[in-house]
């Protein structure tokens, strides 16, 4: 699609992010060469995303895959034996941890606990705090799933895994922005042309990119689906770009993702930070617009449920 076609389809008239094909090539030179540099992710972790990023998963084998590692299988453990499941006796027992805490569960803590292990957790660059976006990431998959009624099929945890992954490259960002404070680097971000608040431009100001290129290239990197990384590069056109500018094979998905994302920016009192989505999106998945209609008191317990869980097992 060319420059002047996307610019036709912009849901809101005054600002729409970069698409990769925008990115200036000695950044994207920069760029890919960081993303080269990260680790491959564990050999079991990278299995699983596999796994999960396909609609026909299957549960047993993830579970098998997320016991063979000592790290992860004390993970596990911990989350199990944590107040949040008041179990009267602490367990050893993996399978029986696996059976209680559930097949999305074990694969949220597999996938949180290989990509801490390459991109690091714990840093925090200004507003980028890798436990914030844990934190974040977990209740925008915890969301997303919500719109598939079935929660027992695969495409419920296909979005699960996806929600999960929509923000990966602000951990990139992060590791970036501290690596180059530390070298000196100035990369050149691109002008700012509407002086807003919203993360994307203030993103491509500082790095001449914003985290949802980069993270579909981490993706793409990690040899995840075309799903995944589309999903990823295209979750924030919801609030940007109209609903015709994305490929309909990944129109649900993005929408999903896109709507989650604000409905967890909107009750962290952050609405802002992005444009409410077009109703386009909310259409597409059979739901009204805007996002406070979506926003259900059964929802909300949900999320709050989930804060809570994390607050016990992190
Ligand atoms: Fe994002
Ligand atoms: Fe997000």
């Amino acid at each position: 699609m060319d420059q002047d076609n996307i610019k036709n389809k912009v849901y809101i008239d005054s600002w729409a992010p970069m698409r990769t094909e925008d990115v200036d090539p000695d950044t994207l030179k920069h760029i890919t060469a960081m993303i080269d540099l990260l680790p491959d992710l564990p050999v079991h972790v990278h299995k699983i995303l596999k796994i999960v990023s396909d609609y026909e998963s299957n549960s047993k084998e993830v579970a098998r895959l997320a016991s063979s590692d000592p790290v992860l299988a004390s993970k596990i453990l911990n989350a199990v034996n944590s107040a949040y499941y008041g179990l009267n006796k602490k367990t050893d027992n993996l399978r029986l941890a696996i059976v209680l805490l559930g097949y999305g569960e074990v694969r949220n803590i597999a996938l949180r606990c290989g990509i801490s292990g390459v991109m690091g957790s714990g840093r925090d660059y200004k507003s980028y705090s890798t436990r914030a976006l844990w934190r974040h990431s977990y209740l925008v998959s915890v969301c997303s799933e919500t719109f598939e009624k079935d929660k027992e099929s695969d495409r419920a945890g296909v979005l699960l895994t996806l929600g999960l992954l929509h923000d990966i490259g602000k951990f990139a960002l992060c590791n970036a922005a501290l690596i180059m404070r530390k070298k000196g680097i100035k990369i050149k971000g691109v002008k700012h042309s509407l002086g807003s608040s919203y993360v994307l431009e203030k993103e491509q100001r500082l790095f001449g990119t914003n985290h949802a290129i980069i993270g579909a290239m981490i993706a793409k990197k990690w040899g995840l689906s075309k799903k995944v990384c589309s999903t990823i590069e295209y979750h924030h056109y919801p609030s940007f770009f109209c609903i015709d500018s994305i490929s309909k094979e990944y129109v649900k998905d993005v929408a999903v993702v896109g709507i989650s994302d604000q409905i967890v920016n909107t009750l962290a009192g952050e609405k802002n930070l992005l444009p409410e989505p077009s109703p386009e999106f909310f259409e597409v998945l059979g739901v009204d617009s805007p996002i406070d209609k979506v926003i259900t008191q059964e929802l909300k317990n949900k999320l709050e449920k989930a804060k809570n869980f994390l607050t016990y097992i992190s």
